[in-house]
């Protein structure tokens, strides 16, 4: 069996989990007998030439830890023909036969792009909260980053039922409601806003006060923050000019993206770092790794990134039946 040299890197916004992953490609490769270069900073580090070997004592002790020790960053430089050239450069000159990339939509648009310049192998993990990447039911991250914000929500319904209070809740997920809608039905939310669907203030309006009406004291909204311009403070905004009455706004922001993973992350993580390597020894390339209907299965990048997942509009549907 041939041995392989891997790098692996984590870009784009970190997700809890990128670090069990790590781990995963790192000891199933060295288990394996193939070698692993680690990647700091994302695409950065392959154009500052930043990469050093990693070994199964390397990931000692981080499959519980939130963020990812290899660090990250948001890099537009290596989108450039200069950058991706001197990404690919980098590859050769340490000999590198498959890249490991974990992160979203950015990360894995990245490394379609680099395939352009590298003939090397790519595989990618799907690390981001944001759940938006097809072909996986789940990303890396998506599980501990609802729990977050669920354990918030209960926080803020304490305080709304004791002031009988409208609360508007913002929560991540870039332009998808992933999010949005599995905290509002694990929060008991009144409505959730997604960018998926346009916003009805005024059927939104009827429906809190016939809630209030039939014996509601305290009414959640969560707000996906790309559901509406502004986010919640601006729904916020336009539900006082149409109702008169008073909303409380709460941004839930980066503290979804921390903490040690759920478990639900930590096994996922794992097992798709391990398959990704399986997959790069199969002499696959060009493909996000993900897991679907409970199987491993690989997704052409062009489809991971180029394709639209869809909310589930059943669960949608429930969510609001459910706030009667
Ligand atoms: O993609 C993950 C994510 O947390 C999104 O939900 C959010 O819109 C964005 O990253 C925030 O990015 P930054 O950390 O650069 O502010």
């Amino acid at each position: 069996m041939a041995h392989l040299r891997f790098a692996v890197l984590t870009s784009g916004g970190d997700a809890p989990g990128m670090n069990a992953a790590l781990r995963g490609v790192v000891r199933e490769a060295c288990s394996l007998g193939h070698v692993v270069l680690g990647v700091q900073r994302g695409y950065y580090g392959l154009l500052q030439e930043d990469l050093h070997p990693l070994g199964p004592r390397d990931v000692s002790n981080i499959l519980q830890r939130g963020g990812t020790v290899l660090r990250t960053s948001r890099c537009p430089e290596f989108a450039t023909p200069e950058g991706l050239q001197k990404a690919a450069e980098t590859l050769r000159a340490h000999s590198v036969d498959a890249l490991i990339a974990i992160g979203g939509n950015g990360t894995l648009t990245g490394a379609l792009r680099l395939a352009e310049f590298w003939d090397g192998q790519i595989l990618g993990l799907p690390g981001t909260i944001d759940n938006d990447l097809y072909g996986t039911d789940e990303t890396i991250g998506y599980d501990t980053a609802v729990t977050t914000a669920l354990e918030a929500i209960d926080k803020i319904r304490d305080t709304a039922e004791s002031h009988e209070r409208y609360f508007l809740v913002e929560v991540m997920g870039r332009d998808a409601g992933f999010i949005a809608l599995q905290v509002a039905l694990g929060g008991g939310a009144e409505e959730v806003l997604v960018p998926e669907e346009a916003p009805d203030f005024a059927a939104m309006r009827d429906r809190l006060h016939k809630g209030r009406r039939a014996g509601k004291t305290s009414s959640i909204i969560v707000v996906a923050e790309g559901a509406y311009p502004g986010g919640a403070a601006a729904v916020a905004e336009e539900m006082r000019k149409l109702t008169g009455d008073d909303y409380r706004v709460s941004v839930l922001g980066h503290m979804q993206r921390g903490g040690s993973p759920a478990s639900r992350d930590r096994l996922l993580a794992t097992r798709l770092g391990a398959y990704a390597v399986r997959a790069a020894m199969a002499g696959e390339t060009g493909k996000m790794v993900g897991e679907a209907g409970g199987s491993l299965v690989l997704v052409p990048f062009a489809d991971a990134v180029g394709k639209k997942k869809d909310l589930d509009r059943d669960l949608l549907a429930l969510a609001r039946r459910l706030a009667l």
